[in-house]
């Protein structure tokens, strides 16, 4: 019987959510019914990883104590900083961040229970360590020590606090909570799909969360926002990015990083807001060199891909990318920071697999030799 194949599984629905949804040909997603753009216009990751891991926006009261039991978590053992000393200043960062959570389940003795208050319990722990370690991290690299989490600050105003050593402006955190928010959750990513998948066997919470942190490295994932950055930093100016662009899709299966998308067939409403917030960061820093060169990406990439018939548009990691360089952030920490965030929205997947599991095991079409005779290997 001919068999389907669905590559990539493009198309496949794996099962129902109430997490996202993303509406690939308008263009639109939400997070628990709300409109991404409300949530990016009015509201901090706190409320909104509260959001995706309960059925609505916390109260005053529901998010005082959010931020309580975050803060409680926020320090990180020990163990962990000695990890990322022993590990050469060069190592590629998300294998520090994998690192990271890899040993806080080894050091967790109660880590390998999945029933409901097991995994919430580990999933506060990790949403509130995440920053922490990706701060000390950068920081324990370049030759500092790390900054102990301040508990009266949010989770994006303390990253920012522990990476730099100093509290960030108001403007700053803002920019670095709309960050956060655009990057907490979108459906079944690469990396949800792992998470989901790795949890279906019933294993542990940083079993599946650390395989969901390998998925993200990839640069066809999390990993292009520093692509488009070196991509932008290799360029070099405005006047060179039409020939890149042109060199790169001139390469049999050349990608330009930071545009396409498997649902999106529109702009990603992600990019829209992002594409904003770096705008206004180039005319208050009075540094438009990498919009102005990522407007001009963009409208080569417009004009090539019309001319192809496809739509191709940038993605949530284009103009991040900018973004995060006019915040002053390391490149290579770009898709770390990715993490910081979706660790929210793998922790609302993990909740909904394992309160409704059923293990993943899709099938491979079978198109090799069959019916071979052993021969002994004097014959072969
Ligand atoms: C994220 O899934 C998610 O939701 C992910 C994410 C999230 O929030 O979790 O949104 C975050 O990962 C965003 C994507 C970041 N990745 C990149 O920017 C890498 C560059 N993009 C491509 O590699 C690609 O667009 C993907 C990986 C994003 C999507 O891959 P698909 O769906 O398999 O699409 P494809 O590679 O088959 O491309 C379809 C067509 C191709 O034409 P053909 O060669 O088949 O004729 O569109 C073209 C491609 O040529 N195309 C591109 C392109 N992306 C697609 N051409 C040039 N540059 C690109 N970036």
């Amino acid at each position: 019987m001919e068999q389907t194949i669905y590559r990539g599984l493009d198309g496949v629905h794996i099962d129902t959510t109430t997490i996202s949804r993303i509406d690939g040909q308008r263009g639109e997603l939400i997070y628990r019914g709300y409109d991404i753009r409300q949530l990016a216009d009015k509201a901090s990751f706190e409320e909104v990883a509260y959001l995706l891991w309960h059925d609505d926006l916390p109260t005053r009261q529901e998010l005082d104590a959010f931020h309580h039991d975050l803060a409680a978590n926020f320090p990180v053992p020990e163990p962990v900083f000695d990890a990322f000393r022993s590990m050469p200043s060069d190592v590629h960062p998300m294998h520090a961040i994998r690192t990271a959570v890899s040993l806080l389940g080894a050091l967790d003795h109660e880590a390998e229970a999945v029933d409901d208050a097991n995994v919430h319990r580990i999933g506060l722990k990790l949403l509130a360590q995440f920053a922490t370690f990706t701060a000390a991290y950068q920081r324990i690299r370049s030759g500092k020590e790390p900054v102990a989490p301040d508990p009266a600050l949010s989770v994006a105003a303390n990253f920012l606090y522990m990476l730099n050593g100093e509290r960030p402006t108001p403007a700053a955190t803002r920019v670095m909570d709309v960050a956060l928010v655009l990057h907490a959750e979108h459906g079944s990513n690469a990396s949800a799909f792992v998470a989901r998948a790795t949890a279906s066997t019933l294993t542990d919470v940083y079993s599946a969360v650390a395989a969901a942190v390998g998925a993200l490295k990839g640069p066809l994932h999390g990993g292009a926002n520093v692509g488009v950055m070196q991509a932008l930093e290799r360029i070099g100016s405005t006047a060179g990015v039409e020939p890149y662009v042109l060199e790169m899709l001139d390469k049999p299966g050349g990608r330009v990083m930071g545009f396409g998308h498997r649902v999106y067939k529109v702009m990603d409403p992600r990019a829209i807001i992002l594409k904003d917030v770096a705008h206004h960061l180039a005319e208050e820093s009075g540094d438009s060199k990498w919009f102005e060169m990522s407007l001009e990406m963009e409208r080569v990439m417009d004009r090539e891909m019309e001319k192809k018939g496809k739509q191709v548009k940038p993605n949530v990691d284009f103009f991040s990318a900018s973004v995060y360089r006019m915040l002053g952030l390391p490149r290579d920490m770009y898709t770390p920071i990715f993490a910081v965030s979706r660790i929210s929205g793998w922790m609302a997947h993990l909740y909904e697999q394992y309160a409704n599991n059923r293990i993943m095991r899709p099938r491979l079409v079978y198109d090799g030799p069959t019916g071979l005779i052993f021969k002994p290997i004097e014959q072969r």
